[in-house]
């Protein structure tokens, strides 16, 4: 009896947790720090604040709490903002997570007031809600470094509309483009990426306020004002669906992960670019970095993370996929473990977006290796197949007379230019001095003009095109 009595008022110490009066032992030391999410859902402080101030509104103006807790609320949800902006807000692994905590905090300050504030609401809602908050502010920003990179993909094009170099097939030299076309391809990739970005908007921004712990509440809420009050453009139409739903999550991780792809495919060209055995390129010295024991080398590191951070993304993907497989409805502690991965793909991607928007704006091109490697391929070979069946010769045989030059050359050491005409013609005699115009690189480029293509007027007016998209 006495132990009992002891035992009770111990329990009420404890009862830091909002739930803990149906329970008769304090919950294991372990289990609190296994089960709380404090530690990285306290992100979430400032969209947990002001989903709240939008359900308090609601509440009032419904008459379920008074206007004049809706003040008290307001307030001391104001002044909770300013603590934890100013980093004196102390945050306790007791209260669990990051909803408890200001909860717990609001009520030491305005009292009753506070404990009315979770009123037909419950933390499934509530979170699904601010991680919603998070993630619709969080992709706004990506969709403007997503902006800002383009740009700098646009100014590189722009300056190299007309700059030479060896388009690869295959990683062998298959035929002349311009770089500036070579970089308008990754900007068509992200002009991909922001439509996937800005569609995965339109499902994270729903409103899962209202569904309450997954059935909706018997107070007469009105979820549309909650709604249109936290800029969201609707409601979760089904309160199961809205407290489990994490398709927005794994929406925003799979199109982060399609765009870490495109990122690490560029990564990979600017290694082998920069590499002394190509030497296209050149990478501003503040991004890369040297070596410990080997004095003569510069290292390409930032594009060699963005390739290795790929995997950490892809890998963030698979883990919310998992989290999400095979869960029955509605809301499962499961969900929680949603946070990190969401939260390190975001800062993964805005971090490498603008390191990569940097970098870009960083790099100076050695024109002359690029134009010399694009002499040394027979990358003018189709452009000869093309000039014969345009006299008249069927493509497949024009293909096999282009073949055979192409051996000739690879025997004497040298290009198709570099042949004499008498030479070409052992192969047909519908060569005639005109083939020379088709065998240079540039009359390679000039011939390829249409849209898509590269001939460098082409290559401008795409980024001219491409201009007005980013604004
Ligand atoms: N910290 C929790 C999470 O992130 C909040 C919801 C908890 N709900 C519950 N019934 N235990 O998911």
């Amino acid at each position: 009896m006495q132990d009992n009595a002891k035992h009770k008022q111990s329990s009420l110490n404890q009862k830091a947790q909002a739930w803990s009066g149906r329970f008769n032992e304090p919950v294991a030391a372990l289990v609190k720090q296994y089960t709380a999410s404090v530690g990285f859902d306290k992100r979430l402080a400032e969209v947990d604040i002001a989903g709240s101030i939008a359900h308090a509104r609601m509440l009032g103006a419904q008459g379920i709490i008074s206007s004049d807790d809706v003040i008290k609320i307001e307030q001391g949800l104001a002044e909770i903002l300013a603590e934890i902006q100013a980093g004196t807000f102390e945050w306790l692994l007791d209260l669990e997570d990051v909803h408890l905590n200001i909860e717990k905090r609001l009520t030491d300050k305005i009292g009753d007031a506070g404990k009315r504030l979770h009123t037909g609401r419950s933390r499934n809602d509530q979170v699904a809600t601010d991680t919603r908050l998070w993630l619709r502010a969080t992709t706004d920003n990506v969709l403007e470094s997503i902006q800002d990179l383009q740009i700098s993909v646009l100014d590189l094009a722009e300056t190299h509309a007309e700059t030479i170099m060896p388009g690869f097939t295959h990683l062998q030299v298959a035929q002349p483009i311009t770089f500036g076309h070579h970089l308008m391809a990754y900007f068509e990739m992200l002009k991909r990426d922001a439509e996937r970005f800005a569609d995965a908007r339109r499902r994270i921004n729903k409103l899962p306020l209202g569904a309450a712990a997954l059935a909706g509440t018997s107070y007469p809420i009105i979820r549309e004002m909650v709604a249109q009050n936290l800029g969201f453009d609707g409601v979760c139409e089904n309160s199961l669906d809205a407290v489990s739903d994490r398709d927005f999550a794994i929406e925003f991780t799979a199109a982060a992960s399609v765009l870490m792809m495109h990122l690490s495919r560029f990564s990979e060209e600017l290694i082998l670019w920069s590499s002394p055995r190509f030497a296209f390129i050149d990478i501003a010295d503040r991004f890369c970095t040297g070596s410990s024991i080997m004095p003569q080398k510069k290292n390409p590191d930032v594009p060699e993370l963005v390739r290795g951070k790929t995997g950490r993304v892809y890998g963030h993907l698979m883990g919310l996929l998992t989290l999400m497989k095979g869960q029955p409805l509605a809301y499962n502690k499961d969900n929680q473990e949603d946070k990190e991965p969401l939260f390190d793909t975001a800062d993964t991607l805005l971090i490498t977006l603008k390191i990569y928007a940097d970098m870009l704006r960083g790099i100076t091109v050695n024109k002359a290796n690029m134009r010399q490697a694009a002499l040394e391929g027979y990358a003018t070979a189709t452009d000869l197949a093309d000039y014969l069946v345009k006299k008249g010769m069927a493509f497949r045989d024009a293909h096999e007379v282009v073949a055979l030059a192409v051996k000739h050359g690879v025997q004497k050491g040298c290009d198709l230019a570099d042949l004499s005409l008498a030479d070409l013609q052992q192969f047909s005699p519908m060569i005639s001095e005109d083939v020379y115009q088709v065998l240079t690189l540039e009359g390679s480029l000039a011939s390829r003009d249409h849209i898509g293509g590269t001939a460098p007027a082409q290559v401008k007016q795409a980024i001219s095109r491409a201009r007005k998209l980013v604004g």
